[in-house]
């Protein structure tokens, strides 16, 4: 039988299907536009998710008879706002991940019900990103949509609806809605009165590998499946890929270098940041995690190179760059603002540095640094911690590049591990699936059949000595320049 995974992703859908021994028959990518209204603004229109989606379950199946496929789930992007009304109806566009329109929500939410308050109720504090913030400024700004609304869900949580008619989310995505008490696992009542919402107009929590119903008939006879196509709650994609890396359990840490960058540490135990800086979620195998989130990863080196250089071959640019760790420039990663550590909507990238010997490469060189300087003030904070880590795994896009994987290796001082696919959140949706299907017991035994490492970026102890000076001077950089981003 088969196990489709659905990565609802930013700028894409990927859909990948795999058997039970986790060999991977097809993998699709679908893609659809997303809207910058404003500087910091992003949109998406939910109905392109859906159209995507059966499309890419269509061609994924071509090759295969459909009523072999078993299981589905999901990995979301996460924090996106969409809301329906009493006919189920999209209100309006989802508002998402890494919008920064809500500096105004944001700032009432940690300073006037203030950070603390936040921190006892959810386990975390407000970033732009987050869904309660949101909630609030469509309160102040339409409120005719407010008014409307019926139904308050995740991106991927709008697919299951679509395809299984369950009203339902999962906890490793709802932890990012600032509604949810995480210790708890259950909506938090102080956050829905602050943000003037019911319990009625949440989604029913489940765990990520809990089968939430079955692929609709008429959906099912559109796409040739079987009646009884099991259909389970999903992830965050973070979470997802948590799974899809094996990232499960206590201790264990996975990088995505993704349109985001995070660093997720999974965890057997619930715990918080005391000054939450990384994010404290649920997770997908039924615990918790802690997580950093940089808003822009892999999307800086697309922007660089698709928007400014004006090429596709990402190789070809990375093939110049022979000096790591001596380069003279510095690149800013925040084109959409910066949520972990700096929690600054307004913080934006920069280039510093350049002389008139500057080279192309040296910038495409400071754009990967960048990224991972940024990562590595989150690993920072985690170790301020106390946690341990002394090796991560690494998936997203951006990971193909074996360069930057070395990069990544040597700014954090850590061993990199490559799993053999690459594509994090639609594997952790597949796994998630089987686990729903009874193929694996737990999230736990599913991974440890079918996650494989083949291959381990070792850092090298001269590399790492000269980018630890190169971040010395880097983590200088935004607190000089913050006034200027701040400024009107
Ligand atoms: C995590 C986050 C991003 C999105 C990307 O908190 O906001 O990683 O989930 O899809």
């Amino acid at each position: 039988m088969y196990y489709i995974g659905i990565d609802l992703g930013t700028s894409a859908v990927k859909l990948l299907m795999m058997d039970e021994k986790g060999h991977i028959a097809k993998i699709v990518n679908k893609e659809y536009p997303i809207e910058f209204p404003h500087p910091g603004w992003s949109q998406q229109n939910p109905e392109d998710w859906y159209e995507k989606s059966v499309e890419g379950l269509k061609e994924l199946t071509t090759d295969i008879d459909p009523k072999q496929v078993a299981g589905i789930s999901f990995g979301g992007q996460m924090h996106g706002l969409v809301i329906l009304d009493g006919k189920d109806q999209v209100i309006r566009p989802a508002i998402l991940w890494n919008d920064g329109r809500t500096v105004k929500e944001t700032d009432y939410l940690n300073h006037v019900i203030g950070k603390d308050k936040l921190s006892e109720y959810t386990a975390n504090i407000a970033f732009a990103g987050f869904t309660a913030p949101k909630l609030l400024w469509v309160k102040a700004n339409e409120p005719e949509n407010f008014a409307r609304i019926k139904k308050i869900m995740l991106p991927k949580d709008y697919l299951a609806y679509r395809l299984t008619g369950t009203f339902c989310t999962d906890l490793s995505d709802a932890s990012g809605m600032l509604l949810l008490d995480v210790k708890n696992r259950r909506w938090a009542p102080e956050m829905l009165r602050i943000c003037g919402i019911t319990e009625e107009q949440l989604p029913r929590l489940y765990e990520s590998y809990e089968c939430v119903g079955t692929v609709k008939k008429e959906i099912a006879d559109e796409l040739g499946f079987g009646s009884s196509v099991k259909v389970a709650a999903g992830a965050g994609d973070n979470a997802a890929a948590a799974v899809g890396t094996g990232t499960v359990g206590d201790g264990r840490c996975n990088i995505s270098l993704g349109t985001s960058g995070t660093i997720f540490i999974s965890s057997d135990k619930f715990g918080v940041d005391p000054n939450n800086a990384l994010h404290s979620f649920c997770h997908a195998d039924g615990h918790y995690h802690l997580m950093g989130c940089m808003l822009s990863a892999a999307s800086c080196n697309k922007w660089w190179m698709d928007e400014i250089i004006g090429t596709k071959d990402y190789a070809g640019e990375q093939k110049q760059i022979e000096k790591l760790g001596e380069n003279h420039v510095f690149f800013l990663p925040y084109l959409m603002g910066e949520r972990s550590p700096l929690n600054d909507a307004l913080a934006r990238a920069a280039f510093i540095g350049m002389t008139m010997d500057t080279t192309r490469a040296d910038m495409t060189q400071a754009v990967l640094e960048g990224v991972a300087f940024g990562m590595r003030q989150c690993y920072d904070v985690a170790v301020s911690l106390g946690i341990q880590i002394d090796r991560t795994k690494i998936v997203g896009g951006g990971a193909k590049s074996p360069l930057w994987r070395k990069i990544v290796a040597n700014v954090l001082g850590i061993k990199v591990d490559v799993p053999a696919c690459e594509e994090g959140p639609s594997m952790g949706g597949a796994m998630l699936a089987m686990v729903a299907c009874g193929v694996y017991k737990d999230v736990e035994s599913a991974a440890a059949a079918i996650v494989r490492v083949v291959d381990t970026v070792e850092p090298d102890p001269e590399l790492v000595a000269r980018y630890r000076d190169r971040y010395r001077e880097f983590i200088r950089i935004y607190p000089a320049m913050k006034p200027l981003f701040h400024q009107n």
